[in-house]
């Protein structure tokens, strides 16, 4: 029987789909993030959205201010695709490496969507443009159409929409961000089998450790809803699967999404899991429940940097194997708290696996 490693040593990963939002927030959980990954892409679904150059630039500054003293940590800009974004806008941030991807919400498809693509038909200009750049489009992939059952809306979108938009520009660099299905799971797979090498998909901690029970264990449990919504459980272990396999189209992206607490404990509850502050430890436990803990680190640290082109980090984070008991709430720095738009203690956002133990720890250098 294999020997269980009682420590491992990684090199530093990083996340490839978080919502470090603005303001007291922003700075409340930003060393959550930036503490374990050295980068980051940067979900860009603000109010208003980041659809400029200048506002990427202004929303990276006011990272970088927020960051705690001693970090290093490099937060990856994205635009926010509207019908309307000139494509030279887009080309222009890309080229002064501003904006390293591009963001595709279709409209009210998620959190803050509503400015969103209302048809595919309209950025096909875009589209063109990130193509014969290689600049990579994010994709969060659920149709709106209000016909179709929340729990299909996935796999919906990968017939209706990824695939014709593959026929028409074979040559884009695609993530499909947050996969939840089975289908998206293989559909990802067999594109990496067949020799395409152009899409790839993140996966959170959640989907790997959720199933649709979660949302209505007890009651009605907003602190598990996130979009797309977690699905049933044997499409938690296709992504388990996935995930595990070593396969270079699969990689780390949390989709950390924090609300203020009024926002979750609403009679319409915001979509979204605040998982950054345990993210590692989220992803140790699976891989290791999956006997694979020896991929977590082409999962974590190194598909990920090789689909966007950028070099692996060199810095290492150990993970030991040592209990720890995750509290309930976020106790963000006293700086977070200051300001004029202060984040009141009752605000702020629950954690992903609150209550519960983890059996790994970070230990950062
Ligand atoms: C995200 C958010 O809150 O910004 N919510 C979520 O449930 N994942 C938006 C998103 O990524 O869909
Ligand atoms: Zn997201």
């Amino acid at each position: 029987m294999a020997e269980v490693p009682t420590s491992l040593v990684l090199r530093r990963p990083d996340d490839w789909h978080v919502h470090l939002r603005d303001g007291a927030m922003l700075r409340a959980v930003l060393p959550a993030t930036a503490r374990t990954f050295a980068r980051a892409i940067v979900m860009p679904n603000l109010r208003p959205p980041v659809t400029s150059v200048d506002a990427a630039e202004a929303y990276r500054s006011r990272i970088l201010e927020a960051l705690p003293e001693g970090i290093s940590f490099e937060p990856l800009m994205t635009a926010y695709l509207t019908d309307d974004l000139d494509p030279d806008e887009l080309a222009r941030g890309f080229a002064q490496d501003v904006f390293r991807a591009a963001k595709l919400y279709p409209a009210n498809a998620t959190t803050n969507s509503a400015a969103g693509v209302s048809d595919l038909s309209k950025i096909s200009s875009v589209l063109t443009c990130m193509e014969a750049i290689d600049m990579p489009l994010l994709i969060h992939g659920e149709v709106t159409d209000p016909d179709v059952d929340v729990f299909d809306r996935e796999a919906l979108f990968i017939e209706r929409h990824l695939k014709p938009l593959r026929q028409r520009h074979p040559q884009l660099r695609i993530v499909l961000e947050h996969i939840t299905t089975e289908e998206s799971a293989t559909y990802i797979r067999e594109a990496y089998q067949s020799g395409d090498d152009r899409i790839a998909a993140t996966i959170t901690p959640h989907h790997l450790h959720l199933n649709r029970n979660a949302m209505f264990m007890g009651g009605l449990r907003s602190d598990f809803y996130c979009l797309p919504v977690v699905k049933r459980e044997c499409h938690r272990r296709a992504l388990v699967k996935a995930a595990t396999s070593g396969l270079p189209c699969f990689f780390l992206g949390t989709d950390s999404a924090p609300h203020p607490r009024s926002g979750k404990e609403s009679a319409c509850g915001c979509a979204g899991i605040f998982n950054a502050l345990h993210a590692l430890e989220s992803y140790a436990a699976v891989f290791e429940q999956a006997s694979a803990l020896d991929q977590l680190e082409g999962f974590a640290s190194e598909h990920g940097p090789r689909f966007y082109g950028l070099p692996l980090n060199a810095d290492t984070v150990t993970l030991v194997r040592r209990q720890q008991s995750v509290p309930a709430r976020l106790t963000p720095p006293r700086f977070a708290c200051l300001g004029d738009d202060a984040l009141p203690d009752s605000e702020w956002p629950l954690l992903f696996h609150a209550g519960e133990a983890l059996e790994w720890t970070a230990e950062f250098h």
